[in-house]
């Protein structure tokens, strides 16, 4: 009896704990996140799936099209952004019929149940110099296009790539933004596919980079979201309170450099490290809750940009989880939201729960994630007790 009243009590403090997430986004479509998985200690893609879930969280980027994710949110209300990874482009633009394949067997089985909405061909192809890749990258994407049209999937599937900041020249002031000039042959070509198949320019964004390189010169509040006098662009007298706006804004300038007004951005990464090295200035825990908190803040209330206030920003943060076995400095394993055990890292406002399932039935893991949604349903509804012959941990409410 004691157990069972517990258990009541706790699906209580869980019901108040997601009500209060659901209104925390109720209107506009909401944040999406980065489920990035360089990691050999999270959980599976099935408790994933409850975390987000509880997080009222609907959009979801991964790095790849892993098997595993896609059929353990079949079902789910959640849209996908899939990754087709830089190592594929090259053997595609010489061949189409290998992007065939990778719709085939990456997409097709999975289409059906889960709702995957693009593709994104390759990941900061720029950023690698190599001329190769770079000028396999279009005749990739239009590849993947062909192998959509022919199953008649293009118009629920957008394809698209995502790119690094280091492509602009100038991003100062906003309206000078401009390309680097080696890249323009490739992306003149890019930006008429992307306006012909009415898909979304994507850019990785770190303004976390700019102050780590200039803590001196560039305000922290600037780059936080906090208030601050910011700075107003004199070529057309906009007001820049924030660096992540500036940025969107130069890359819309540097687009219209090639004739273009027609080609929306989106940021398919931007974050904060909550942890850096010693000359990673300004990785903390609370910068990043800062970061974070205010720039959700920004998108639940569907901000534009100076120069685009009628376009919400579409934000994808980075990311959902720390990732332990990323290469590099100490702040490439630290922008996670959450710790691998569910835990936030930081307070953003975010309260989710990570459930803890051990179940007695040899049911799949998706079976039982249908059940445990069935189960909590019953519980909260207080139609039912625990015992079903389902053994059952309830996780904690990780409140904030
Ligand atoms: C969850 O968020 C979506 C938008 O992301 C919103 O439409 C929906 O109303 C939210 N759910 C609840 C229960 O508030
Ligand atoms: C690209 O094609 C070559 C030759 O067919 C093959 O050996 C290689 O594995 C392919 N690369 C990928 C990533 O599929």
């Amino acid at each position: 009896m004691a157990t069972r009243s517990l258990f009541f009590f706790k699906v209580l403090l869980l019901f108040l704990a997601l009500s209060d997430s659901f209104s925390a986004t109720s209107n506009g479509q909401g944040v999406g996140i980065n489920y990035g998985q360089i990691a050999n200690n999270l959980p599976s893609p099935a408790r994933v799936a409850v975390l987000l879930r509880s997080l009222n969280i609907t959009r979801v980027k991964l790095y790849d099209a892993d098997p595993n994710v896609l059929s353990s949110f079949s079902n789910s209300q959640v849209d996908f952004m899939i990754g087709l990874g830089n190592e594929f482009l090259q053997n595609m633009s010489a061949d189409p019929t290998k992007a065939q394949s990778w719709i085939q067997q990456r997409l097709q089985p999975h289409i059906a149940k889960t709702r995957i909405t693009s593709i994104v061909v390759g990941n900061e192809i720029f950023k690698t110099n190599d001329r190769v890749l770079i000028s396999s990258l279009l005749p990739a994407m239009k590849a993947v296009y062909s192998a959509l049209t022919n199953l008649g999937l293009e118009k629920q599937v957008t394809v698209t790539s995502a790119h690094s900041l280091d492509m602009l020249q100038t991003s100062y002031p906003p309206s000078s933004g401009s390309f680097r000039q080696e890249f323009i042959q490739f992306l003149q070509p890019l930006l008429d596919f992307h306006s012909q198949i009415k898909s979304p320019f994507l850019i990785n964004a770190y303004p976390f980079f700019a102050y780590m390189d200039s803590p001196k010169e560039i305000p922290l509040e600037y780059v936080l979201f906090q208030p601050n006098q910011g700075m107003v662009d004199p070529n057309t007298n906009l007001h820049y309170d924030n660096m992540l706006f500036a940025q969107v804004d130069a890359l819309y300038a540097a687009i219209k450099t090639l004739g273009h007004t027609d080609v929306e951005v989106r940021i398919s990464e931007t974050g904060w490290p909550s942890k850096g090295d010693e000359n990673e200035i300004g990785a903390t825990p609370e910068n990043a809750a800062l970061y974070n908190g205010n720039l959700l803040r920004l998108v639940q209330q569907r901000k534009g940009t100076p120069g685009k206030k009628s376009v919400p920003i579409d934000v994808y943060v980075f990311a959902l989880f720390n990732e332990n076995l990323k290469p590099g400095p100490t702040s490439e394993r630290n922008y996670g939201l959450f710790y691998p055990d569910g835990k936030p890292v930081y307070n953003v406002g975010l309260q989710g729960y990570l459930p803890d399932i051990i179940y007695s039935s040899s049911a799949s893991s998706i079976k039982n994630l249908n059940l445990w949604r069935a189960l909590m349903g019953l519980a909260v509804a207080g139609l039912i007790g625990l015992d079903m012959g389902v053994k059952m941990r309830i996780p904690l409410v990780i409140g904030l």
